[in-house]
């Protein structure tokens, strides 16, 4: 099969195509025909070498964690031939191939409506928006939540479930991207360069997606019970998400997990039309380097997609 593949840390520049076999079966996994991987920042970082202590797989890696395609064998309840889309907790990843081996739970039918790339794009950013916004905050109808970073790959993702879940969505983003937030449903629409957030208090919920809000001071715009969460994992973070599981600290840290359930929620919004994927850009397998790029430069507007041809 075709795959992409680094075999050291660097630039978007190590990324190659390259043969490679196929993955076997495996126990509790099934194997997919990819049809398309969506890019993330953590497949930036890894490349990079960033996160070294968390991934160990050896070289040669394959980047990607969304996935969309075809099952290839059957998954715990999911039949073999059946459109799945995904996200790949291993830090090993393997979705940027032609074949991918995933875990059962990890996958899930794709929603009626949703064409490969669409459903590539929704995994990673949906499963954390969701626990974020679900688990980490437990918001509530009627509740006021701020969210910082509304018009990339998480914050496109977190608006609509912020209204899904019935909360007022006070969405920060730069002005080119306010009309694109507006119709994702927020309510209102600050610009991180000209407004004021100190002016925005009593909030419910801060979500920092971006990371340019930490607790410090978002806190200042909470109310006396108010909740935060950073997407962000800097070192008083995970210090703060730590006290918070043990109760002492409000402020959390969401850390994605891939689940079928999860993923199961999702495709009920995108099917009764509640929840959209923003693609911006797509690009051929072949491309990762430049999707890559892309992404670095943080101005993508929501996902960037890298298409897959099957093998004959
Ligand atoms: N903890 C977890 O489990 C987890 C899971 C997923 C993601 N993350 C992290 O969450 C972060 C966001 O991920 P993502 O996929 O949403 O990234 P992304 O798609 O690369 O975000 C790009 C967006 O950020 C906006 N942006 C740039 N500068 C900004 C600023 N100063 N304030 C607010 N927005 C700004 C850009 O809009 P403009 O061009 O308009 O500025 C662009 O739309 C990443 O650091 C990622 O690693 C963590």
């Amino acid at each position: 099969m075709k795959a992409i593949v680094y075999d050291r840390f660097g630039p978007p520049e190590v990324l190659e195509p390259r043969a490679l076999p196929d993955p076997g079966p495996a126990p509790g996994h099934a194997r997919v025909a990819v049809h398309a991987a969506a890019v993330n920042p953590k497949d930036v970082l890894l490349r990079k070498g960033k996160l070294r202590w968390l991934a160990r797989a050896p070289f040669p890696r394959v980047p990607g964690y969304d996935v969309a395609g075809v099952l290839l064998d059957d998954a715990e309840g999911i039949a073999a031939g059946t459109p799945v889309y995904g996200m790949i907790q291993a830090h090993s990843g393997g979705a940027c191939a032609q074949v991918a081996s995933v875990p059962f739970d990890e996958l899930a039918p794709v929603p009626a409506g949703l064409s490969m790339v669409e459903a590539a794009s929704l995994p990673l950013v949906g499963l954390t928006a969701l626990q974020a916004l679900r688990d980490e905050l437990g918001v509530e109808p009627g509740q006021r939540v701020l969210l910082n970073g509304a018009s990339g790959g998480v914050g496109t993702v977190a608006v609509q479930i912020a209204k899904a879940l019935g909360a007022e969505v006070i969405a920060v983003c730069s002005a080119r991207n306010a009309p694109l937030v507006r119709d994702l449903g927020a309510d209102v629409v600050l610009d991180y360069q000209r407004d004021d957030l100190k002016q925005t208090t009593g909030l419910d919920h801060v979500f920092d997606i971006y990371g340019t809000l930490p607790y410090d001071r978002a806190r200042r715009l909470l109310g006396s019970k108010g909740r935060y969460c950073t997407a962000i994992p800097s070192p008083p973070a995970i210090l703060r998400g730590l006290l918070r599981r043990a109760g002492v600290h409000p402020a959390a840290l969401v850390v994605v997990r891939s689940r079928r359930k999860d993923l199961a929620q999702l495709s009920e919004w995108v099917e009764r039309g509640a929840l959209r994927p923003v693609v911006d850009r797509v690009l051929p397998l072949e491309e990762a380097s430049a999707a890559h790029a892309y992404l670095e430069t943080r101005r993508a507007r929501g996902k960037v997609v890298l298409e897959v041809t099957p093998p004959n």
